[in-house]
């Protein structure tokens, strides 16, 4: 099973980038991490990042062409603002499972809507790093 990870902006500063909120782990521990569990749950991790909206887009139909079982994606701020992310994964058929490391739900009211998740099979927030584990296993799963 292939399992899309996609990583919207500012998230390759992840372990320096307050850490009080967002935790100490990088975003190559988290690869590590999701590796190891995909093995144990049969799924090939395909782990990407960009600052870039478009490139999120792109991938988005890539994981539906490569056909990927589903898309983990921590879209970042653009959780917050993309209707193209939102068009995209209503563009597809594979699963796409929203990943946060904080709850946006619990913080300032511009992260309360979420294009991604009005889109999404599912939501994990507020486990840090483990957000993606827990998506992980839902999304090998389905
Ligand atoms: C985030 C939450 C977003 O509101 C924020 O813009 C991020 C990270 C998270 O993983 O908690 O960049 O997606």
């Amino acid at each position: 099973k292939l399992v899309y990870v996609l990583n919207g902006p500012n998230l390759n500063r992840l372990g320096k980038r307050e850490p009080a909120i967002y935790g100490s782990q990088t975003l190559e521990d988290i690869r590590a991490m999701l590796v190891e569990r995909g093995e144990a749950l049969g799924c090939t991790i395909e782990m990407r990042q960009s600052n870039h909206e478009g490139f999120l887009v792109d991938w988005l139909h890539e994981a539906e062409d490569e056909g990927a079982h589903a898309v983990l994606i921590n879209p970042g701020a653009y959780t917050h603002t993309s209707v193209a992310l939102h068009d995209a994964i209503r563009s597809i058929k594979v699963p796409v499972v929203e990943v946060h490391l904080s709850n946006p739900h619990a913080r300032e009211d511009f992260r309360h809507t979420s294009w991604v998740g009005m889109a999404a099979k599912a939501t994990v927030a507020g486990f840090g790093a483990g957000s993606y584990l827990l998506a992980l296993e839902g999304a090998a799963a389905l």
